[in-house]
């Protein structure tokens, strides 16, 4: 009954989507139990490169069931756009299912994030702007739209005219904005009734009994632990449990379910929008690593903020999620340079810690402590044995892994579907 997740190690684009590609032939579900279109999973076949945003990557690999859990948001108009892109580039993407109880984003949602953010003017948390944190306040305050409520009309209007009723005023008294009409938003949504009709199952009893009958069932978060709203760098994260625990509850599993938790993780930090960031870097090794790993935002194009690998991020992570395997992502990008640096603890006023500090304050001053590792120069984009790869590099790797908690299991070496270093088996 093998239940795996999946998820991001540091602040998000670590590579998951590759690292879910990687898997996806020997899985039979991959779930997505956290987030919405505020993710951006690059999977890259060949030519031709793919961008997942609200569906789970895993939906590429011809056979593998892709589920969106009760732990999502869905944005139904982004859904079915994102479905038609798969199909027209020659994706089956019939197996689809949706929870019922998944939570609906919806116009107002939309523009609340977009006006919230602006208020908060240099306070911005740098959202991506797709109404997540709207959804999912909504529905931690009651007032959300379920999937299944689509299908009840007189039930969503009910719902809709409540959640606007405060909203409106909101809109219109605090932020000097247009009200937002309540039948216009039940129209849209009772439009999408027919086509996601078919869609929509009770998941959570569709995913036990696949498990009970001993298949592979892959959950694969969005975001990161360190964006988790419980864990991450609050306020500065999103609005979903992005850790292993969120796929259990963002799925109806039971946790003894899960038994491997794989982090991918990138051998350096990348960072998009805003809060803390202690190993960030504002110099010309900084533009090294933007340019090299390419490293812009792929759902909203940002410039993504780059820095040093940082291990204590990694024991964090490790713990938080009770990681079994990392999945190291990048190792190629950082070819070319004399030597390496890698936090290994932080000063914070002149203090020396080894671990995540309690306070988020002494987190915003935690200075990084770096040791210094030698480089390579070799290309190793071609490299598929980790003893083929430069003295250097297997240093570099091993000495990450002895200060990141947790084995690392494989090791990618680009971007493409094969450019990967595989030390122990993951499925
Ligand atoms: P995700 O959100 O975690 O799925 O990651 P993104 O897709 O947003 O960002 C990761 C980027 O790195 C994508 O452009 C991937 O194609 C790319 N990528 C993934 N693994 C590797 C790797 O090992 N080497 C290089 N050079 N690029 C990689
Ligand atoms: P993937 O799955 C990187 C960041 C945003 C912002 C904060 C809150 O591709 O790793 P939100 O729109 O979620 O309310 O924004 O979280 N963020 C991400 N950063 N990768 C992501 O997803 C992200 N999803 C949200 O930039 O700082
Ligand atoms: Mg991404």
């Amino acid at each position: 009954m093998p239940a795996i997740v999946l998820i991001g190690a540091q602040w998000g684009d670590e590579g998951k989507g590759k690292a879910t590609d990687l898997l996806a032939d020997r899985i039979d579900y991959v779930v997505k139990f956290n987030g919405g279109n505020n993710a951006g999973h690059t999977v890259v076949v060949g030519n031709e490169k793919y961008a997942l945003h609200l569906l789970p990557s895993g939906i590429l690999t011809p056979g593998v069931t892709p589920i969106i859990a009760n732990g999502v948001v869905v944005d139904i108009e982004v859904l079915f756009s994102e479905l038609d892109a798969l199909s027209s580039r020659g994706i089956d993407v019939s197996r689809l299912r949706v929870s019922a109880n998944a939570h609906v984003i919806t116009q107002y949602h939309r523009t609340l994030d977009k006006v919230t953010e602006r208020f908060l003017g240099k306070r911005q948390i740098g959202t991506t702007g797709r109404g997540i944190g709207p959804a999912y306040a909504d529905k931690i305050n009651r007032v959300g739209i379920r999937i299944q409520d689509i299908f009840d009309e007189g039930i969503l209007r009910q719902k809709v005219e409540s959640a606007l009723d405060i909203k409106n005023h909101l809109l219109v008294k605090i932020y000097n904005r247009r009200g937002i009409d309540a039948d216009a938003v039940v129209e849209e949504l009772l439009s999408y009734a027919d086509r996601l009709r078919p869609m929509v199952a009770d998941t959570a009893l569709e995913l036990n009994n696949a498990l009970d009958a001993g298949k592979v069932v892959l959950f694969e978060g969005g975001q990161a632990t360190m964006l988790d709203v419980d864990h991450g760098t609050y306020p500065f994260v999103t609005s979903s449990s992005a850790t292993s625990g969120g796929a259990a509850t963002g799925s109806g599993i039971g946790p003894n379910r899960i038994e491997r938790v794989i982090a991918v993780i990138k051998a350096y930090t990348t960072r998009v929008g805003s809060g803390p960031f202690p190993t960030e870097l504002f110099d010309e090794s900084g533009e090294f690593l933007r340019a090299a790993g390419f490293e812009f935002g792929t759902t909203t194009g940002r410039p993504r903020r780059c820095g040093w690998y940082d291990a204590p991020i990694a024991r964090y992570t490790s713990r938080i999620n009770g990681v079994t395997d990392f999945v190291m992502t990048k190792l190629d990008v950082l070819t070319g340079l004399a030597e390496i640096p890698v936090c290994v603890a932080y000063d914070v006023d002149g203090v020396r810690v080894e671990e995540m500090p309690v306070s988020q304050s002494d987190f915003h001053h935690a200075k990084p402590i770096y040791e210094m590792f030698p480089g390579w120069t070799e290309d190793i984009t071609g490299v598929r044995n980790f003893a083929d790869l430069p003295a250097t590099a297997q240093s570099y790797v091993r000495a990450l892994e002895a200060m990141s908690g947790a084995r690392i299991s494989a090791i990618g070496v680009g971007p493409g579907r094969d450019a990967i270093v595989v030390l122990h088996d993951l499925v």
